[in-house]
C-alpha cells in the first residue's frame, strides 16, 4: 500500500520540488478534510466529494426558490470577498462565478486584463497575486499560462496569508469547475437511469486543446465502467498523458475519427469547438464539419442520450437541434452556477449550515 506523505509538509516544499510532485500528492497538499481549499485540478476529488457537491447544489438551487432561502444563503459569506482575476476571455465562467459568489453574499471585485495591473509595469503574475490576497478571501482566476494556478495555489500556501485558489480554466490543461458542472449534469440527466456508472460517453472536437475535456474526461473515472470514446481528426486527438491516466484507471476507451458511426452507442455526446486561438501561422484548419452534429444526426442519438457542449459553440451543434430534449448545453450552463455556489461554500466550510437549513426547511 502507499503511504502518504503530511500534506502540511508537501505544502512547504520549495516549488521546484513541489511542481515534480505526483499528482496525488499535490492533491493531498491542496484538499483539506477530504475536500479542495484550493481547487487546481481534478484529481482533487473522489465520489464522495463529487456526489456531495451535486447534493449540495441541489439543495442551494432550491433553498433559492424563495425569498427567505435566498436572504439565508444570502448571509452564509457577507463578511467575505473575492477577487476574480480573469487575464483570458471569458463571460460565462466569469459571470457564473460573478453570480456564484453574489448568492452567498459574497462581495466580488475583478481584473479582466493584465494591463490594467502593474504587470504592465514588469511586475510578475506572482507578485500581482500574492498583493491581491492581502485584500481579499478567495481568488477565482483563469490564465493562458498553463500551471499557473497550480503556482500560485502553491505560493499562498507557504505565505503568511493563505487564502484559496479556484482555477477557472489554466491554458491547455485544466478546467476543473466546468468538469464539476459536466457531472452534475449527467448525474442529473441519468438520475434515474442508474446514475453516471456504465455509460458511454463521447468526445468530439478539439480534443488536444480543449482543457475542459480533459478534466471531465479525468473525473468520469471516479465512477464505475464508464467508456469513453474520443473522436476526431487524428490532428486534434487527446493528448497521450490523458490515455495514460485512463490506462492507469483501467478505464476503456475508444480513438477515432467515426463520428456518425458511434452516435447510436453512446448515452452522452461532448461536443466542443476547435480551439484556433492557439494556432500557429501556417497549420492547416481542420474540417470541421465532419465533426459537427447537424439535425438529421437526433434520429440515430439514443432516445434517453444527452448532447452537451461547455459553450461557447460555433458551428459544432445546428442551432436546430437546441429545442430537442435532449440538448443539454443550456441547461449545463445554469448547473454550473448551482455548482459554483455550492464549491464555494464547500471551501469556506459552510456546507454542513446548507444542509441543515435544507432538512429543516425543505425536506
Ligand atoms: C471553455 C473554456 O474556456 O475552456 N469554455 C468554458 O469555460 N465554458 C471552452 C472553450 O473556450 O471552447
Amino acid at each position: 500500500m502507499q503511504t502518504r506523505r503530511d500534506p502540511d509538509q508537501l505544502k512547504r516544499l520549495p516549488w521546484d520540488q513541489f511542481e515534480k510532485l505526483d499528482v496525488a500528492d499535490k492533491a493531498q497538499a491542496f484538499n483539506r478534510a477530504g475536500n479542495p481549499y484550493h481547487t487546481i485540478f481534478p484529481q482533487q476529488f473522489d465520489r464522495d466529494s463529487l456526489e456531495r457537491l451535486c447534493r449540495l447544489a441541489t439543495c442551494i438551487r432550491r433553498i433559492a426558490k424563495s425569498r427567505p432561502g435566498v436572504d439565508f444563503l444570502n448571509r452564509l459569506l457577507s463578511h467575505k470577498r473575492a477577487m476574480l482575476y480573469f487575464t483570458q476571455p471569458s463571460s460565462r465562467t466569469f459571470l457564473s462565478f460573478y453570480a456564484a459568489c453574489q448568492y452567498l453574499g459574497l462581495q466580488p471585485a475583478e481584473v479582466r486584463d493584465a494591463a490594467t495591473s502593474s504587470e504592465l509595469k514588469g511586475e510578475s503574475g506572482e507578485d500581482t497575486l500574492r498583493t491581491f490576497s492581502s485584500y481579499f478571501d478567495l481568488i477565482i482566476m483563469r490564465s493562458p499560462r498553463q500551471g499557473f494556478a497550480e503556482r500560485v495555489a502553491h505560493l499562498l500556501s507557504s505565505s503568511e496569508r493563505p487564502i484559496p485558489i479556484i482555477n477557472a480554466g489554466s491554458g491547455k490543461d485544466q478546467h476543473p469547475t466546468q468538469a464539476l458542472l459536466d457531472i452534475y449534469t449527467l448525474q442529473r440527466s441519468f438520475e434515474r437511469l442508474d446514475g453516471i456508472d456504465g455509460k458511454r460517453v463521447m468526445f468530439v472536437g478539439d480534443l488536444l486543446r480543449g482543457r475542459t475535456v480533459r478534466s471531465l474526461s479525468c473525473l468520469l473515472t471516479n465512477y464505475r465502467n464508464v467508456e469513453q470514446f474520443f473522436i476526431t481528426d487524428p490532428r486534434l486527438q487527446v493528448a497521450p498523458e490523458a490515455l495514460h491516466l485512463l490506462d492507469r484507471a483501467g478505464v476503456k476507451y475508444t480513438v477515432d475519427d467515426d463520428f456518425e458511426g458511434h452516435i447510436p452507442k453512446v448515452d452522452a455526446i461532448y461536443m466542443t469547438r476547435i480551439q484556433d486561438e492557439w494556432d500557429q501561422a501556417g497549420d492547416t484548419p481542420v474540417d470541421i464539419a465532419r465533426y459537427s452534429f447537424r439535425p438529421e444526426h437526433l434520429q440515430i442519438l439514443r432516445p434517453q442520450a444527452i448532447l452537451m457542449h461547455p459553450l461557447p459553440r460555433r458551428q459544432e451543434i445546428a442551432v436546430e437541434c437546441d429545442r430537442d430534449p435532449r440538448a443539454m448545453y443550456w441547461r449545463q450552463a445554469r448547473n454550473g452556477m448551482w455548482i459554483r455556489v455550492a464549491l464555494i461554500a464547500t471551501t469556506f466550510s459552510v456546507a454542513d449550515e446548507i444542509f441543515d437549513y435544507y432538512r429543516m426547511n425543505l425536506a
